[in-house]
């Protein structure tokens, strides 16, 4: 019987990277994905596999018990890999509920249906997994020197970074409680195709295609260390295939930028690969300090030497590489852009930097 993966979250950005890997590098696993299509869920992500053999998708919600139950059964469940969240951090200030509801009364009812199923009805075999995938944002904010590893003790400080330490120890508590054969792992920034354009680097680029005012809270000089996606993909199935249960695994690029760098970079880019703006004008023109994002943690860098010593794994993309592919998938996928931006998107887009680009210090 082929190994199944219930996959929530797959239709957001690091899911739909995530299902398309499995379905390429593990051709024999079967894949379901539990997605409640949020505003930041989009089926357009995974729409050329919507037909794949080893494929499935369920719209529905992680809190929805009685469907999570069904799910475990109906699909024989083996392994679990858990991105669904709400995952935006200026969302979880204006507006902390769904954090609180997805996050971890979700993780919750995932958790008590897989101890359900591979417990009590004693489906648990010896590759049975729950992955958690969790953040760096858990550790809180470094100052000019240091790293988070394994040992950093937790210290969140937005709702979203609270929601997910919550989550975090309430999975490793199934492990210890109920021996529930769990891994966690703890990744930085994540950058990549299908991104959700409320994030730094998709909306940067949109807003500097589109000549438009390129918003940086505060100084700009915010540290963030950058992963290509398909590198933190990689290390998820190394974690799930080799990873020690109850383990945790810190997951970083070894790129640490400041936003203004950041910023500067894609302007540049975008300023050598398309139509310069009217009047030659450089696209660093555009960026426009706003009011900073309260409690903005200032600096995140893994210490990513568990991961490497233990299990191997390295990322293969340097940081030049992938954001020059990354980059190059925006330009050529403006029509998913388009789509994004048409939808329920569009309200948030212009109530949050609608307002804040007036904010110009
Ligand atoms: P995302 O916001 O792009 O996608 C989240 C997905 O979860 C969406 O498809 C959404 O529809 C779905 N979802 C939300 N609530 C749901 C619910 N109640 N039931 C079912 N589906 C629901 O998020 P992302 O950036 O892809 O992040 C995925 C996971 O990885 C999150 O758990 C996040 O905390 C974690 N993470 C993200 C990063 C990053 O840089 N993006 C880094 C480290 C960890
Ligand atoms: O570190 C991992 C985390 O990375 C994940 O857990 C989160 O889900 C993910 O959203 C991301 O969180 P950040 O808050 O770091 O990502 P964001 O893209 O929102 O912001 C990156 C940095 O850029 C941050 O310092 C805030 C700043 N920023 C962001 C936006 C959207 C700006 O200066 N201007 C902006 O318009």
């Amino acid at each position: 019987m082929s190994y199944t993966v219930l996959v929530t979250g797959g239709c957001g950005f690091i899911g739909a990277n995530f299902v398309r890997y499995l379905l390429t590098e593990r051709p024999d696993w079967r894949v379901v994905n539990i997605d409640k299509l949020t505003y930041a869920g989009n089926q357009a992500n995974l729409a050329d596999l919507a037909d794949h053999p080893a494929y499935s998708f369920v719209h529905g919600d992680i809190c929805d018990e009685a469907l999570v139950n069904d799910l475990f059964s109906r699909h024989n469940v083996h392994a679990v890999v858990h991105f669904a969240a709400e995952s935006h951090v200026d969302r979880s200030i204006t507006g902390p509920d769904a954090f609180i509801r997805t996050n971890i009364n979700g993780t919750f009812i995932l958790l008590e249906a897989a101890r359900n199923y591979w417990l009590g009805q004693q489906r648990q075999t010896d590759a049975s997994r729950f992955l958690h995938v969790s953040t760096d944002e858990v550790f809180g904010s470094l100052g000019p020197t240091g790293y988070f590893t394994e040992e950093t003790p937790y210290d969140p400080r937005s709702p979203y970074s609270a929601s997910k330490a919550s989550s975090d120890h309430l999975v490793r508590a199934y492990f210890h409680t109920y021996g529930l054969p769990v891994l966690l792992t703890n990744c930085s920034n994540n950058y990549g195709p299908y991104q959700f354009p409320e994030k730094l680097i998709p909306l940067i680029l949109n807003n500097a295609q589109e000549g438009k005012a390129l918003p940086i809270y505060g100084d700009g000089k915010n540290v963030r260390d950058w992963l290509y996606v398909v590198d933190h993909c990689e290390a998820i199935v190394r974690v799930l295939e080799q990873g020690a249960l109850g383990g945790s695994y810190n997951i970083g690029g070894h790129n640490e930028k400041t936003n203004l760098d950041i910023v500067e970079l894609l302007c540049d880019l975008l300023d050598k690969k398309i139509a310069p703006l009217p009047g030659n004008a450089p696209r660093r023109s555009l960026i426009t300090f706003v009011r900073d994002r309260p409690g903005h943690d200032r600096r995140y860098a893994i210490d990513a030497s568990k991961i490497e010593r233990e299990l191997g794994w390295r990322p293969k993309y340097t940081f030049e590489q992938g954001i020059e592919e990354t980059v190059d998938w925006y330009l050529a996928n403006r029509s998913w852009m388009a789509g994004v931006l048409n939808g329920s998107y569009q309200k948030y887009y212009e109530s949050m930097y609608g307002a804040r680009t007036e904010d110009k210090e």
